[in-house]
């Protein structure tokens, strides 16, 4: 019992000012609940205007056509009623009491542009249809669902709104079937295609009615790598507004989910092998992304090995890259495309309504990672200064931020691999080299100097401890054994073959 309530009994003044408070509870309970019977009543008034047994649309079930037949009397009902508030039929109060909640916390002014707003969603399995169906439940008002494919069984399981009778059905269809009943004046635009280089600009372009609004926003749901490429592609040279989901498959850390730029997205399969893709056709950054830095670990699901008759069927293509998940069956918790999805749609819903942003910590990560890398090229320097003796004027360091953010969240789990310690994290060398740390190219003019550095070289460490190691095994020329214990060398060898490891899959 709360300590409130315990009081107020012990309380000899008790029973009067329970009366007191329940009498004022009894009529705002009474306000309350005759606002919600009028409700309730404008409601019902609202579907029972609706014939039950429309013989116009019960000829057209049988005929099919190009509208999506209705599948049971309460699809007929929710269509028709649907039709009637697309129209502008529908009361707009009803309207405003259902996003109340939005309204006061967007304000007026940030709900009317998130009803204004039209957003595409290209993928409606897993992520997309969660995404779908919070955006026409927080009042976006003009939906295009663009995915070539069907409702199967083994969808359910993580799919926002199909049932058992939506199997077989495309997937958008099912989500205008179901969103419709939730939010019927949401006014749908269904694709059942794939998207491709020949009908983006169609599919992707704008709403078509007199306004011909282009897109607020384009989501990216697709779990196809080539078809997420081309897409994310066509949005970057068409400037068009898109924010792509990475894979949730393999994942089960929810505090692991970020919103960053494509560029510092980790190493998980698709985001890797997306990111790989686009920086061939020269896009290295701009493209915010919703990701996992989540690692495969010991006791966790991994991606199932092919089949021999997919292998047999030849069109697999290069496996490292994982070109088409969807020949393997990826394991996926039910959990984790809902929160990809949803952290989507939040994404989208503060952008259009212009909410302010402020994904602290992946920013704040951003600034540690360039940190870091600035510490590796001062090293480096430092070191073949040492090594070499030359001069080490442009020399090149061959890592990238996404490098450093990898190291440092995948390998070290953000922490110092000597002490544990997580903060004030650089990296820095394990061993002295053996010869140069540096090789140059070419002479005069042309001279290029590169460090010999490589990701299974460098460990993770706090700034002290880093200075100090520099100070002892390079300069001092120590032997690690004088330095650390055989617990921390024998700990960071095996953490540095590991990282041999994914340097091989790059
Ligand atoms: C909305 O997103 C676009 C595209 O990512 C970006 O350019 C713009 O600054 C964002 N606007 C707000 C208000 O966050």
């Amino acid at each position: 019992m709360s300590s409130f309530i315990s009081d107020t009994i012990s309380n000899p003044r008790f029973p009067l000012f329970a009366t007191a408070v329940l009498s004022g509870a009894t009529a705002a309970s009474l306000i309350l609940g005759y606002q919600a019977l009028e409700r309730e009543e404008r409601v019902s008034n609202l579907k029972n205007s609706i014939p039950r047994d429309d013989p116009a649309l019960q000829r057209l079930n049988s005929f099919g056509g190009s509208i999506p037949a209705p599948l049971d009397k309460e699809d007929a009902r929710n269509q028709q009623l649907a039709r009637r508030a697309q129209r502008g039929d529908f009361d707009e109060e009803l309207i405003l009491e259902q996003l109340a909640r939005n309204r006061v916390f967007l304000t007026d002014d940030g709900l009317e542009k998130l009803r204004n707003s039209f957003v595409i969603v290209v993928g409606c399995g897993g992520v997309g249809s969660h995404t779908a169906a919070s955006l026409a439940r927080s009042g976006v008002s003009k939906l295009r669902l663009i995915d070539f494919d069907q409702v199967t069984l083994s969808s359910l399981n993580r799919h926002a709104v199909a049932t058992l009778a939506d199997v077989g059905i495309s997937k958008v269809q099912c989500l205008q079937r179901r969103l419709i009943a939730i939010a019927p004046w949401v006014k749908f635009d269904l694709q059942q295609e794939k998207i491709d280089g020949h009908v983006a600009p169609r599919l992707l372009g704008p709403w078509e009615d007199e306004d011909g609004r282009a897109p607020d926003f384009i989501i990216d749901a697709i779990d196809n790598i080539e078809t997420k490429v081309g897409l994310l592609k066509y949005c970057y040279d068409n400037d068009l507004p898109v924010i792509s989901s990475m894979g949730a498959g393999c994942k089960s850390d929810p505090t692991r989910i970020i919103v960053g730029d494509i560029g510092t997205s980790t190493d998980d399969g698709l985001s890797r092998a997306t990111r790989r893709r686009l920086k061939l056709k020269g896009i290295t950054s701009g493209i915010p992304v919703v990701y996992s830095n989540e690692k495969t670990g010991e006791g966790k699901a991994e991606l199932l090995p092919l089949a021999d008759e997919e292998f047999q069927k030849g069109d697999v293509g290069d496996l490292a890259a994982m070109p088409d998940f969807r020949v393997r069956i990826l394991p996926v918790l039910g959990t984790m495309p809902a929160i990809f999805g949803l952290t989507v749609a939040n994404h989208v819903i503060l952008n259009i309504t212009g909410y302010p942003v402020d994904y602290l910590p992946a920013k704040g990560r951003d600034r540690m990672y360039d940190g870091i890398q600035a510490f590796i090229q001062g090293s480096e320097d430092k070191l073949a200064r040492l090594t070499d003796g030359g001069d080490t004027v442009g020399l090149k360091v061959p890592l990238t931020v996404g490098d450093v953010a990898f190291l440092v969240e995948e390998l070290y789990n953000g922490r110092s691999a000597i002490t544990g310690i997580p903060t004030k994290l650089v990296l820095v060398r394990w061993r002295r080299p053996k010869g140069s740390s540096m090789t140059v190219l070419g002479e005069g003019k042309d001279v290029q100097k590169c460090s010999t550095l490589r990701l299974s070289d460098l460990v993770c460490m706090t700034k002290e401890e880093a200075v100090r190691h520099e100070k002892e095994v390079f300069k001092g020329k120590k032997s690690l054994k004088k330095v650390y214990d055989t617990a921390t060398i024998e700990k960071v060898e095996a953490l540095l073959e590991e990282a041999k490891t994914y340097e091989e899959l790059r």
